[in-house]
């Protein structure tokens, strides 16, 4: 008798464990799964803020290449100009090298100041004395129409060049 009721409290408390192993196995499952959710939506958000700082970052890459590029066709720009201006400096000195020498040494028609040396604000204060006859001497007719066709820029690009004799 007492063999049988323990063999029945054995089986009664494994069965009551096994309920309970039951139960936890259950709990477990529903923890991994919510766990799981959790760690997918998660992942979903990661991806989705990961995709939008990669479309932010290329935007910006892409404005910054833009930008780039813009920078580099204003320093093309001022580069050509600059060399133009040169040459242009240096083609209108042409028209002047027949009288004044080709550095600006001679005094021209043997009667001009010696301009090699003057500095560019000293040029193109005489250039435009001579244009609007403010300036000069005995022979002012003469330079009045060499500058007469000349405008402010390119007074300022003679003057600058010849400052440079
Ligand atoms: C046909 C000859 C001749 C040519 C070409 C000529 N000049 Fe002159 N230049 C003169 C003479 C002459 C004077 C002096 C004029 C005067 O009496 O004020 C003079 C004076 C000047 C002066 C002032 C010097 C001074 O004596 O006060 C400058 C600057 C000058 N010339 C620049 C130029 C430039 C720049 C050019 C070209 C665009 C040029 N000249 C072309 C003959 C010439």
């Amino acid at each position: 008798m007492k063999i049988v009721l323990s063999a029945l409290l054995a089986l009664f408390l494994l069965g009551c464990s096994e309920d309970k192993a039951t139960t936890n196995m259950a709990d477990t499952q529903s923890v991994v799964a919510e766990k799981t959710e959790l760690v997918k939506s998660t992942v979903d958000e990661a991806a989705k803020a990961a995709e939008i700082v990669v479309k932010e970052a290329t935007k910006e890459a892409e404005t910054t290449a833009v930008e780039a590029q813009n920078v580099v066709q204003e320093v093309k720009a001022t580069a050509e100009e600059t060399i133009k201006e040169n040459v242009s400096g240096a083609d209108l000195f042409k028209a002047c090298a027949s009288c004044h020498g080709q550095k600006g040494e001679k005094p021209a028609l043997g009667k001009s100041q010696i301009i090699t040396g003057w500095s560019a604000a000293k040029v193109a204060a005489a250039l435009h004395g001579y244009k609007d006859g403010t300036y000069g001497a005995a022979m002012k007719s003469v330079m009045k129409g060499q500058v007469s066709k000349l405008n402010d820029a390119q007074i300022q690009v003679l003057s600058d060049y010849i400052s440079t004799l």
